[in-house]
């Protein structure tokens, strides 16, 4: 299973990279918004310190609009993938890009179907945002499940990014799915190490170590 940081943030995403646990890095406006810095900048650098794949968002809502800003993104590093709304003009879009060898990620979905039509338009990736339907009342974890037995048994090689992550059990929960990928916000990757009996253990093994010292 890969690891992908949900960040902007260039701390965070070198500080994830020292703990092993960054295979590529996801961003989209909301995050490149947090760090108050001109994104294009922002981009540039998380493109040189990360050798997995980047994704990064357009903006534009036509077909030609997200080509056109797709082709930019795409020659600013050979590990760019370009982020694209599912939507109808986002299908388009990605179908043009998918033929020209661009790699993409389509984002905003919620629903099965949706990761089908886009695997059949020819995304690279697919992000099924679970905790956004955990917030609704919703099971997010099914759709994972569905989407993977989906892509299984058409044996599509879209990968499936388990995105909007908020907790452990959600990554254990996509892990025990088999889901080709998670990615984590750096305050839930450095929660996946803890527990507290691990502290707890480790304090006494320290202090009986300490009392046999001379
Ligand atoms: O990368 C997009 C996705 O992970 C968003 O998460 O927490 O804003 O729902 P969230």
């Amino acid at each position: 299973m890969k690891f992908f940081i949900d960040t902007a943030n260039i701390e965070e995403i070198k500080k994830g990279i020292e703990m092993g646990l960054v295979d590529g890095v996801t961003t989209n406006p909301t995050l490149l918004s947090k760090e108050k810095k001109d994104p294009q900048l922002v981009i540039k650098e998380i493109l040189e310190t990360v050798t997995g794949p980047v994704s990064l968002e357009v903006i534009a809502k036509d077909a030609k609009g997200m080509c056109e800003e797709a082709r930019k993104l795409a020659v600013l590093g050979n590990n760019a993938v370009i982020k694209i709304p599912m939507t109808e003009e986002g299908i388009k879009a990605v179908r043009t890009l998918s033929l020209e060898g661009i790699k993409t990620n389509v984002t905003l979905i919620f629903q099965p179907i949706q990761a089908l039509i886009a695997a059949k338009a020819g995304a690279t990736y697919v992000s099924p945002f679970i905790g956004r339907l955990d917030d609704i009342a919703t099971k997010g974890m099914g759709i994972i499940d569905e989407i993977c037995n989906i892509f299984f048994n058409y044996a599509f090689e879209t990968e499936v990014i388990v995105a909007s992550i908020r907790n452990p059990i959600h990554v254990l929960d996509a892990a025990l799915i088999g889901a080709d990928i998670a990615t984590i916000p750096f305050n839930v990757l450095k929660q996946l190490m803890n527990h507290p009996l691990t502290d707890i253990g480790l304090e006494k093994f320290l202090k009986d170590w300490e009392s046999i010292q001379k």
